[in-house]
């Protein structure tokens, strides 16, 4: 096959999948499939998939098959399944608790290892679920993968990141597989579906209303084109206020249609718009009023969500109050516009960050030394999605006054949502370096390390961290986990990492 046949045949699989297909499969795909059926040229090929005939059909599926990577295993990214799980479904049960109704689809589900984990997800939250109407719908271009999916039958590489609770709960031993319960499969139905060249929504379907789709791992194989294309689709299937989650990344630099992004520590999810317009403006953003940070388990990405309030308390939680007097204080000058700082705190409160960013911002022309509103800044640029500018004003923060430890801590947040694991981890060293009380930094330095193959310099951090707990009152606050008290997460050290 010549360089311009590739090219072509490329180009039309790709207007039928989205997905971009590597020269060197492809062309190894194409030419046997070519030589089963007696085609002399790619043409030929292309002109029979065209067909509408159920031989064509049945090609589309047997390439589909080949051509599509189907890898996928329960529960996968914990961070992202606390977060749907504490956030987003906690928060989707509240506002529709009245109607009783959830409608979730798990688009590019492959053999449905998510949309049952967001099933069992569903079931753990709803202890009435039998009065709630709930939908859960799983597509994929790939028929094959659907019909595995129908069966519920899975080996043990779908649970490689799977709490063994979980698998005694909702699954029987069946021929050296695991069989999901009835109950749990009932509550998914799966449709064959193809992001590209369906419409949606698809009342006919049931794929309309959606309150919460979620759709990971699919688009880092699409064209960016294929990628707002299918985009535009799901933000129109989403009912208004309804959530979108991928996977991460997958969405950088693809215009948003109607979608507004909002930044977790462990994911970036996205909102459609309650307004009908389709850009955001600053004042209809509809963000939570709290920020969420998490923390993080000994073990990777197994975080419990907590709020991140405006203004986190520096002297409370580990460290004493004799420690906190000790503490550097910040060099910056007596402010000018207090009122706008003020201001600028409250509307960050409200989690209308847009807003919050306008007047620090302003505020911060006339007390450009005032490390605080550089903090608030970036707390809310972080909220908003803009990381880089969140770094920048961890910076000038840094700048102003080197020895306070929050601005590394936010650096080293925003390293590890961009994927910079190194760099997070120097930052949190600095945050130990500048308060050996700290005991976010080693718990969620510990995560890394055990993320990275290194599980003793792990359990080493947890072993301080809860040794500093130990030494605290159970009821004193944690500093960076607004809300979280010494002994609940003392409790949680020892429960997850066994050391008692
Ligand atoms: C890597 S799997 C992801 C499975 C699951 N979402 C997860 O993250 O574990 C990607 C899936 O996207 C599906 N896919 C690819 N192109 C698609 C399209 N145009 N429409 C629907 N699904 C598609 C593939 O068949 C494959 O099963």
């Amino acid at each position: 096959m010549n360089t311009l046949s590739m090219a072509y045949v490329q180009e039309f699989i790709s207007a039928h999948t989205g997905l971009s297909v590597g020269d060197k499969d492809l062309k190894s795909t194409v030419m046997s499939r070519m030589k089963d059926f007696g085609f002399g040229h790619v043409d030929e090929y292309c002109r029979f998939l065209q067909t509408d005939t159920p031989e064509s059909k049945d090609e589309w599926k047997q390439l589909c098959q080949i051509i599509t990577t189907g890898e996928s295993f329960f529960f996968r990214d914990k961070g992202q399944f606390q977060l749907i799980r504490n956030t987003i479904l906690r928060e989707l049960i509240e506002a529709n608790r009245d109607r009783r109704t959830l409608r979730i689809w798990s688009a590019g589900c492959s053999t449905g290892e998510e949309p049952y984990s967001i099933a069992i997800t569903v079931l753990e939250l709803l202890p009435d679920v039998n009065l709630w109407d709930v939908t859960i719908i799983g597509t994929d271009i790939n028929e094959d993968a659907i019909e595995r999916a129908r069966r519920g039958l899975y080996g043990d590489w779908s649970f490689r990141m799977v709490d063994p609770a979980i698998i005694d709960t909702y699954f029987k031993r069946r021929k050296g597989m695991y069989e999901l319960e009835e109950r749990v499969r009932r509550m998914v139905v799966f449709r064959q579906g193809n992001l590209i060249r369906d419409s949606y929504p698809d009342a006919l379907a049931g794929i309309c209303d959606i309150d919460f789709i979620i759709c990971r791992n699919v688009f880092i194989y699409f064209q960016p084109e294929n990628i707002a294309l299918a985009l535009g689709k799901l933000s129109q299937t989403l009912n208004k206020g309804g959530y979108l989650i991928t996977g991460h990344a997958e969405l950088q630099s693809i215009k948003l249609s109607g979608l507004v992004p909002i930044t977790y520590p462990q994911s970036i999810i996205y909102r459609r718009l309650v307004d009908t317009t389709d850009e955001p403006q600053p004042q209809q953003i509809i963000f939570k009023p709290t920020k969420q940070i998490s923390i993080i388990n000994v073990q990777r990405n197994v975080r419990i969500n907590r709020p991140l309030s405006a203004q986190q308390k520096t002297t409370v939680g580990t460290k004493t109050a004799a420690a906190a007097k000790d503490k550097p204080k910040a060099v910056w000058a007596l402010s000018v516009g207090e009122g706008l700082y003020s201001e600028a705190q409250a509307l960050y409160k409200e989690g209308k960050y847009p807003l919050a960013i306008e007047k620090a911002t302003k505020f911060l022309r006339d007390n450009p030394r005032h490390c605080d509103a550089h903090v608030l800044l970036s707390r809310a640029y972080a909220n908003t999605g803009d990381l880089k500018r969140a770094a920048d004003a961890c910076t000038s923060a840094m700048e102003i006054d080197s020895l306070r430890s929050e601005p590394y801590y936010m650096l080293a947040h925003i390293a590890e949502e961009q994927g910079k694991t190194e760099h997070a981890m120097e930052m949190f060293k600095r945050v130990i370096y500048l308060d050996a009380r700290c005991v976010p930094a080693y718990v969620e330095l510990s995560a890394i390390y055990e993320h990275e193959g290194d599980p003793k310099r792990g359990v080493k951090l947890v072993e301080a961290a809860i040794k500093i707990l130990e030494g605290l009152p159970a009821d004193s606050a944690v500093e960076f986990y607004d809300g979280v008290m010494a002994g609940e997460l003392l409790a949680h050290l020892r429960k997850s990492s066994k050391i008692k």
